[in-house]
């Protein structure tokens, strides 16, 4: 066995002979012997020398063993000091032990007894280094599963707080925002109902907006419909029996701002018995609580926890944050849609004959969106591009725009740019993607001789079908620069005729039905939609 592995043994005795014979037992039975005279030479040694077990003899001239004993103990508590005295008595017992002294052996001592303190004490060590790193390791094992557990736990909770986000992101209309939090409420806590609440200011009183149940998603979202954006939602239902019991604790959260949990229910907050347990959460737009997420346990044992608190609180902050976005979204549509109508407009409005043309435009293709039963999406995009489609046309020089009469072919050439040039307006803007197609094939033919692309039937958007349609009546029934307004009967003709060749034959039918239901004429007599 090498030196290092073998275990060291300090004697400190002032008697020469007892040292001497001691150590060579001990180093015959394969140990590694040190020696002291005295404690004090015995505390050197210690300083640099690592021991695993201190005999000492108890007296001993300057420093006896109990002194010394103390000494190591507060070197490092953990060597073993054995005692050897030749006049044993109580106090010198007591007072080793209280020093940590742990054996004791009287004299006369044989060199079998010693080794069998040594090899009692040694074991005592190392069952006690043992326990410690035993101890330790449970220690780490217990904190390794606290770690995994919280692993577990966040990434749960970054599950949720991503589906939350996420579920959020796709929405693209304020009023889908109430639907979403109710029933991802359901989804993210243990609730059995949940239902958002508007605080209007004006009537002070909460209305409930949208609610779902576990089990049966249900939403009043359906009767938002028509309702633009917060704060002008009217809901038309009444406030539901829990409203009115719960009218005052909803006006208290909404006006204290801070999310409540209450784990269980005492009726100590005018909660109807029926909810076992509720959280009401405001929901705020820059710091002002516009509603409440309130969601309640009906039955069985689940409550809700601090945890879920957080969860619905994360949600509705989501839930803010995309009406706000939404708002802010709708708010630059509508601020870069008027000023590039103002455009059109001015660009109009330099002509007597196209004054109004695109406005005009607009209304027919509405009038025939409906007739064809377009979506109210399609609605929105054809009103959009209907006022936009001429934009193009502010890229064309005025010599060639306002020219009156006939153009030549090169300058015909050049006005046939503005559909292409009106796309990559929008373009430029990164904005409405379905709208500048319809502005880039609004002269596109159906037999495929129109420009700029030269597309045919089907590869031509629908609502760009439309437009053509309207557009073409609007021209030849308005005044031109180098015409009168045709006959009724012959703008009747060119259209009847271009069913097919120039126009999308079903949109011709639906043109031609809505003339004889007097809705083209009525509309370009008063501007107004007929339906
Ligand atoms: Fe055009």
């Amino acid at each position: 066995m090498a030196n290092e592995l073998k275990e060291k043994i300090l004697f400190v005795d002032d008697e020469e002979t007892i040292l001497n014979v001691a150590s060579e037992f001990f180093q015959r039975r394969g140990y590694q012997t040190l020696t002291a005279g005295s404690g004090a030479e015995a505390l050197r040694i210690l300083e640099n020398e690592s021991v695993d077990c201190c005999f000492t003899d108890i007296n001993m001239p300057e420093m006896n063993g109990i002194d010394l004993a103390e000494e190591i103990r507060r070197i490092d508590n953990t060597l073993p000091v054995i005692i050897m005295t030749g006049f044993p008595s109580l106090d010198n017992a007591v007072q080793t032990i209280k020093n940590g002294v742990v054996d004791f052996l009287t004299k006369p001592v044989t060199m079998k007894q010693m080794e069998l303190s040594v090899r009692r004490v040694m074991e005592q060590r190392r069952l006690l280094a043992e326990n410690v790193v035993l101890k330790q390791e449970v220690e780490g094992k217990a904190r390794l599963q606290k770690l995994n557990q919280e692993l577990v736990l966040k990434v749960e909770e970054l599950h949720v707080l991503n589906k939350i986000m996420s579920s959020f992101s796709t929405i693209s209309s304020t009023t889908d925002v109430f639907k979403r939090a109710v029933d991802m409420g359901i989804d993210i806590v243990p609730a059995d109902e949940t239902k958002f609440y508007v605080i209007n200011e004006s009537v002070k009183q909460p209305i409930e907006v949208a609610s779902a149940k576990n089990g049966e998603k249900r939403s009043l979202q359906q009767q938002l419909e028509g309702a633009e954006c917060f704060p002008e939602t009217k809901p038309k239902n009444r406030p539901t029996e829990n409203t009115s019991f719960s009218t005052n604790l909803l006006m208290e959260v909404a006006e204290d701002s801070i999310p409540l949990l209450i784990a269980e229910n005492t009726n100590a907050n005018g909660l109807p018995e029926s909810i076992l347990s509720a959280m009401l959460v405001p929901v705020k737009i820059r710091d002002k609580v516009f509603g409440i997420l309130m969601a309640e346990v009906h039955e069985g044992e689940k409550r809700f926890t601090e945890k879920d608190l957080y969860y619905l609180s994360f949600m509705t902050q989501s839930a803010a944050h995309t009406i706000e976005n939404l708002a802010l979204y709708e708010n630059i549509y509508q601020n870069l849609f008027a000023t590039l109508y103002a455009f059109v407009n001015a660009l109009e409005a330099r002509d007597l004959y196209t004054r109004q043309h695109s406005s005009r435009v607009t209304g027919i293709s509405l009038i025939l969106g409906k007739k064809l039963g377009c979506t109210r999406e399609q609605i929105n995009i054809l009103n959009f591009a209907g006022h936009l489609h001429d934009i193009g046309k502010i890229g064309i020089r005025d010599d060639i725009l306002l020219k009156p009469g006939r153009l030549s072919t090169e300058e015909f050439e050049k006005i046939k740019e503005h559909p292409v040039i009106g796309a990559n307006i929008l373009e430029q803007l990164g904005l409405w993607e379905n709208e500048r197609l319809i502005i880039r094939c609004h002269h596109e033919r159906f037999d495929g001789t129109g420009y700029p692309d030269g597309l045919k039937q089907t590869e031509i958007p629908f609502l760009a079908r439309i437009l053509s349609v309207a557009d073409v009546y609007d021209a030849i029934a308005s005044d031109r620069a180098y015409r009168k307004k045709m006959e009724e009967s012959v703008i009747l003709k060119i259209m009847s005729e271009g069913s097919g060749s120039q126009f999308d034959p079903d949109i011709i039918a639906a043109f031609m039905q809505a003339y004889k239901d007097g809705l083209i004429q009525k509309y370009m007599q008063t501007g107004q939609i007929h339906t």
